[in-house]
């Protein structure tokens, strides 16, 4: 079958076979085919959609185009995922909870993506720490330590690392079956057998509304039960940053800062609830309530710093940072950035906000930048709080005065005071379950 008669078909709205499906995922790897018709063939699916049997199939069709790991970990290898977001640093805190109370997670982790944050970048800001290892080298971590933290392999799903490229230059990104199955053609092929997902809702995520939060979830922990995972997902809101810092030192100081029991507030609320579901996953606790009290006393112990800390030992970082947080990369100079007047703090375009810290040098705007693993900002106040004019709003930490102009402006423009009060939602808005099962939490 030529990919001309697929894309025909796709265009008139029809179903693709499975035929059609592996047809379309093998053209992807091969670099004969060329970008046009894939191009072509993806704003089809953008706009007339694929169904569930097509998402799952394209799916695994993707995930075989690479290797495919069978991670042995001593245990159900637990993988966790973030849609994305701003000052997202769940999983070092997570991680090394979940590993403190017996579960091995092997988390697979990319770099930033656009406004969003990578825990790749993040971590590579500890000194000498290592994201890429060897398989049998982070297998042998994860199974020592429980945790083990590395950069995607290029040899996992080559056809999305294709797709992907081309959906970011023709306005493809936004299709929950593309995105669906580009996310859990990655997972799948990593091996995890149950995976936890953090979908993201607001103006901060890839999804906006709650809806297409919900449609995203769902897809996804279909194609992973369908191919005989154990899934989890969570709506999480993603209408400011989650932690108080982003940039990447500064949020491996404020996962420090938590795991040391000294910083608590979301960051922890929503790391513990996705751990949580984490430990269930993998058969260490029977309820949400016992997998919660087993993570708060890790914390109170001391066991996840001491986990995080044999973690980035393991992976040739300088574990000392976790006493002393001032050895991670500072910036040289801080700026307050001041409320212009009075008002409630009643809305944050998040998207922008993490603009701001990839402006500030926080992240790459072309594929061949250096980031700084210094800069960012700290935000002082939270949506909903009462704002006086002339306070501090958030504290920029940068090295280069041109680049702090531009970020100032964007992170300033980020925010909307009102004269009402506010109250945010919660920040956890659902839970969908294996079978797709919907639990308002709201
Ligand atoms: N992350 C991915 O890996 N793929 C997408 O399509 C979107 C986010
Ligand atoms: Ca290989």
């Amino acid at each position: 079958m030529a990919l001309i008669d697929i894309i025909n078909h796709k265009k008139l709205g029809l179903a693709l076979s499975a035929g059609e499906i592996s047809e379309f995922a093998a053209a992807a790897k091969d670099p004969g085919t060329p970008d046009y018709q894939l191009a072509a063939l993806l704003m089809a699916i953008r706009l007339k959609g694929m169904d569930a049997r097509e998402t799952a199939e394209l799916t695994l069709a993707m995930a075989h185009t690479g290797d495919m790991l069978t991670p042995s970990v001593g245990g159900v290898a637990v993988d966790k995922h973030s849609t994305g977001g701003v000052g997202d640093t769940t999983t070092l805190i997570l991680a090394p909870l979940v590993a403190a109370c017996g579960g091995k997670v092997l988390k697979m982790s990319g770099r930033g993506l656009g406004h969003t944050g990578g825990t790749v970048d993040k971590l590579e800001s500890i000194p000498g720490f290592q994201t890429e290892l060897p398989e049998e080298e982070f297998l042998r971590i994860t199974r020592e330590v429980g945790c083990c933290v590395v950069g995607q392999t290029g040899e996992l799903a080559p056809a999305d690392k294709r797709l992907y490229a081309l959906r970011d230059v023709t306005g493809t990104v936004d299709s929950i079956p593309l995105i669906a199955s580009s996310i859990m053609s990655k997972k799948l092929a990593g091996g995890a057998q149950a995976i936890v997902l953090d979908v993201k809702c607001g103006s901060g995520a890839l999804m906006k509304t709650r809806e297409d939060s919900l449609l995203l979830a769902r897809a996804m922990v279909d194609i992973g039960r369908r191919n005989g995972r154990r899934m989890s997902a969570l709506i999480t809101r993603m209408d400011e940053p989650l932690g108080s810092r982003v940039g990447n030192a500064l949020e491996v100081r404020e996962a420090i800062e938590v795991l040391s029991g000294r910083v608590k507030g979301p960051l922890l609320q929503v790391a513990l609830a996705l751990g949580s579901q984490m430990l269930m996953l993998s058969g260490l606790a029977d309820s949400v309530r016992q997998a919660e009290e087993m993570l708060k006393k890790a914390l109170q112990e001391g066991r996840g710093l001491l986990k995080l800390a044999q973690m980035i030992a393991a992976q040739g970082g300088d574990a000392r940072v976790c006493e002393d947080p001032g050895l991670l990369p500072q910036a040289k100079h801080q700026k307050d950035l001041l409320a212009p007047a009075s008002g409630w703090f009643s809305r944050m375009d998040t998207q922008q906000a993490g603009e701001a810290a990839r402006m500030l040098g926080a992240g790459r705007r072309q594929k061949e930048d250096v980031i700084d693993p210094a800069v960012g900002y700290m935000m002082l106040k939270r949506l909903g709080d009462r704002v006086e004019a002339g306070e501090a709003m958030a504290r920029l930490f940068y090295n280069d005065h041109t680049l702090l102009m531009q970020a100032e402006a964007a992170l300033t423009g980020s925010f909307t005071l009102s004269p009402e009060p506010f109250s945010p939602a919660p920040w956890i808005l659902a839970h969908i379950d294996q079978n797709g099962k919907e639990t308002s939490l709201t």
